[in-house]
């Protein structure tokens, strides 16, 4: 433990003081004063993990002022959104890093599970920022590819993401804002929408799905692929209310229950309105067809 604070720079008290708590959390372990990493830590927080979250853990620094203002919106009723804390390029590069290693996991799962017609070409990913969730869908479905729309902040690093992850070839990125912008992709077959309908308003969400329902040819799809929000008196669970209060906290609005998802679906005139619960206990995908009128 000395060892380790010399090496950081840190006091050995407090580094100490740490390393208790990260042990009592099943991060570490200690046999006669020596620490060492536990399985836990090793499938995730080392640069080579097979599930690894290290720029979640630098992601953190973030988290940590947002998580600041909980008094705020207790006092208020309003959030914050939080795209105003990130300034810098590197604050979206890393912000970047740590929405793909959570879609990493997942995305081939959530991919299986979207409908796409026979001979599909287009698909959109609205605040798609890294593009693996469409990639995965389009490989999954070829010769489609898949166009991110993404704030102006976002593309420029995605771009760079797409090459180093190998997904440049069916991938490619525009600068936009969902909320304003014409969706104008021509024979669109499918829309996806990955946690970002969370940074809308009701009233937002419901005009975006009427448009990509307009947008959409016959047979197109959208997907949802969102946090799930406790239902009206469900049991409190750890992962669905900590993270309902931390985007209540982080947004201007908030995370949406199955229900309103389903709603606006049906009312955007989609039909087929079906939902899968993922693997993971914190999201959730649902699903809606344009059928022939
Ligand atoms: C939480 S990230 C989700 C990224 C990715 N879809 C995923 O699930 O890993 C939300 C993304 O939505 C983008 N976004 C927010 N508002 C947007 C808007 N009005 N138009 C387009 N993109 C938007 C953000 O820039 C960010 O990249």
């Amino acid at each position: 433990m000395i060892e380790l604070a010399e090496t950081l720079s840190v006091d050995p008290e407090v580094v100490e003081m740490l390393l208790r708590i990260l042990v009592s959390a099943d991060y570490l372990s200690c046999t006669e004063g020596e620490y060492d990493l536990t399985d836990l830590s090793r499938m995730a927080l080392l640069p080579d993990s097979p599930v690894g979250l290290t720029s979640w853990v630098k992601f953190n620094r973030v988290h940590w002022d947002i998580i600041s203002l909980m008094e705020y919106a207790l006092r208020t009723g309003r959030g914050v959104d939080a795209s105003r804390f990130l300034e810098s390029k590197e604050d979206w590069a890393v912000q970047q890093l740590a929405m793909l290693e959570t879609a990493r996991p997942v995305a081939p799962w959530v991919a299986a599970q979207v409908p796409i017609r026979t001979g599909a070409t287009r698909l959109l990913d609205i605040g798609g920022s890294h593009g693996l969730y469409g990639a995965m869908i389009c490989r999954l479905n070829p010769p489609m590819k898949s166009t991110v729309l993404d704030v102006t902040g976002a593309v420029e690093n995605a771009r760079k993401l797409a090459c180093l992850i190998g997904i440049d070839d069916i991938v490619e990125y525009e600068e936009g804002d969902a909320l304003k912008d014409a969706l104008v992709i021509e024979s669109l077959d499918a829309v996806f929408l990955g946690n970002v309908v969370h940074h809308f308003t009701p009233e937002q969400n419901e005009d975006l799905l009427g448009r990509i329902e307009t947008a959409l040819r016959p047979d197109g799809t959208v997907a949802i692929w969102d946090i799930r929000y406790p239902e009206q008196g469900s049991k409190p669970d750890l992962f669905s209310d900590g993270f309902a209060l931390f985007f209540r906290i982080s947004s201007s609005t908030r995370c949406y229950r199955e229900s309103e998802l389903a709603r606006w679906l049906v009312e955007a005139g989609f039909t087929d309105v079906e939902t899968h619960l993922a693997p993971a206990p914190t999201h959730l995908l649902v699903l809606g067809r344009k059928r022939h009128k």
